[in-house]
C-alpha cells in the first residue's frame, strides 16, 4: 500500500551536462518500471535543464534544501515556488549536513516542513542520530525530539504528502550501514510516533533509509516491514548503481555484491 520511493540526493555533484547525461541514461532504464518512485535531487543549477529532460519520464524532481519564507531579502537562498517553477515536486529538509554544517535547527526544519506542505509540495524530511548519541542510547530520544517539533504544525490531513527519512549519521558518506534489523528498529519507532501525531494515516507515510545504501545491501534495507524506500548519496551518483538500487527486489547478484 506504500510505493516505495528512492531518490538520488546528488549533494554538491554534478553539472549540467553530467546531470543530463545521468537523467537521460536512467530514463531508458526504468521506462518499463512499474511499482516505485524514482527522484533525483540535483543541485540547483541542474534542475532547470533537467525540468524538460525528465518531462515525459516517471522521473521525478527535488530540492535538496529551500527557505521556509516565500520570497525577500535572503541572499543566496531559494524559495518553494523558485523550485515549484522548476519542476520540483519533493524537497529535502533537515539533512544531517544542513543541520550539522549550517546550523539548521529543529524549529527552522519545522518551518521549512510547514512552507513547503502549505505550498503544495512533498517535504523529505531527514532525522537521524549522531555516532555518539547512539553509543549513548540516545537514539530514540533524538528521533522523538526531532519528530515531534518537525511534526508540531502538521495536520492529519496533510501527512500523507510527508516522505521521512532515517539517516543515522554515523552510516553517512562512511560504507557503514545500519544492519536492516538496526534499521528496523528506527523506522518502526518513527512509525509509531507518526501513529501517535497521525493515527491510521502512518501507515500511508513512507519511510526512507539512508547512509552508505548500495545495491549489495538495497535488498536487505527494503525487505524490512516499514523501510520504504531509500535516499541514497555516493552511489547514486552513477546511473548503474542507481539502477540496482531501484531494483532492490532483487537479491545481489554477483556483480552488484
Ligand atoms: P551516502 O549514501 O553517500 O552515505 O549518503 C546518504 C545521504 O546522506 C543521502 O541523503
Amino acid at each position: 500500500m506504500r510505493v516505495p520511493i528512492i531518490a538520488a540526493n546528488w549533494k554538491m555533484h554534478k553539472r549540467v551536462g553530467e546531470a543530463l547525461r545521468f537523467a537521460e541514461q536512467l530514463s531508458v532504464m526504468i521506462q518499463d518500471l512499474e511499482g516505485v518512485e524514482v527522484v533525483l535531487a540535483p543541485p540547483f543549477t541542474a534542475l532547470g535543464a533537467l525540468k524538460e529532460a525528465v518531462a515525459s519520464t516517471p522521473i521525478e524532481l527535488a530540492g535538496q534544501n529551500v527557505h521556509a519564507e516565500p520570497e525577500g531579502a535572503f541572499t543566496g537562498e531559494i524559495s518553494i515556488s523558485m523550485l515549484a517553477d522548476v519542476g520540483c515536486r519533493y524537497v529535502i529538509v533537515g539533512h544531517s549536513e544542513r543541520r550539522q554544517l549550517f546550523g539548521e535547527t529543529n524549529e527552522l526544519v519545522a518551518r521549512k516542513v510547514a512552507a513547503v506542505l502549505k505550498a503544495g509540495l512533498r517535504p523529505i524530511l531527514c532525522v537521524g542520530e549522531t555516532l555518539e548519541q547512539r553509543e549513548a542510547g540516545r537514539t530514540f530520544e533524538v528521533l522523538e525530539e526531532q519528530l515531534s517539533t518537525a511534526l508540531d504544525g502538521v495536520a492529519e490531513t496533510q501527512a500523507t504528502e510527508l516522505v521521512l527519512a532515517y539517516e543515522p549519521i554515523w552510516a553517512i558518506g562512511t560504507g557503514r550501514t545500519a544492519t536492516p534489523e538496526l534499521a528496523q528498529e528506527a523506522h518502526k519507532f518513527v512509525r509509531e510516533r507518526l501513529r501517535k501525531g497521525f493515527g491510521t494515516t502512518a501507515d500511508r507515510i513512507r519511510i526512507q533509509y539512508g547512509g552508505s545504501v548500495k545495491p549489495s545491501n538495497a535488498y536487505s534495507l527494503m525487505a524490512q516491514p516499514d523501510v520504504d524506500g531509500a535516499l541514497v548519496g555516493g552511489a547514486s551518483l552513477d546511473p548503474e548503481s542507481f539502477y540496482a538500487i531501484i531494483q532492490f527486489d532483487r537479491p545481489p547478484t554477483e556483480e552488484t555484491a
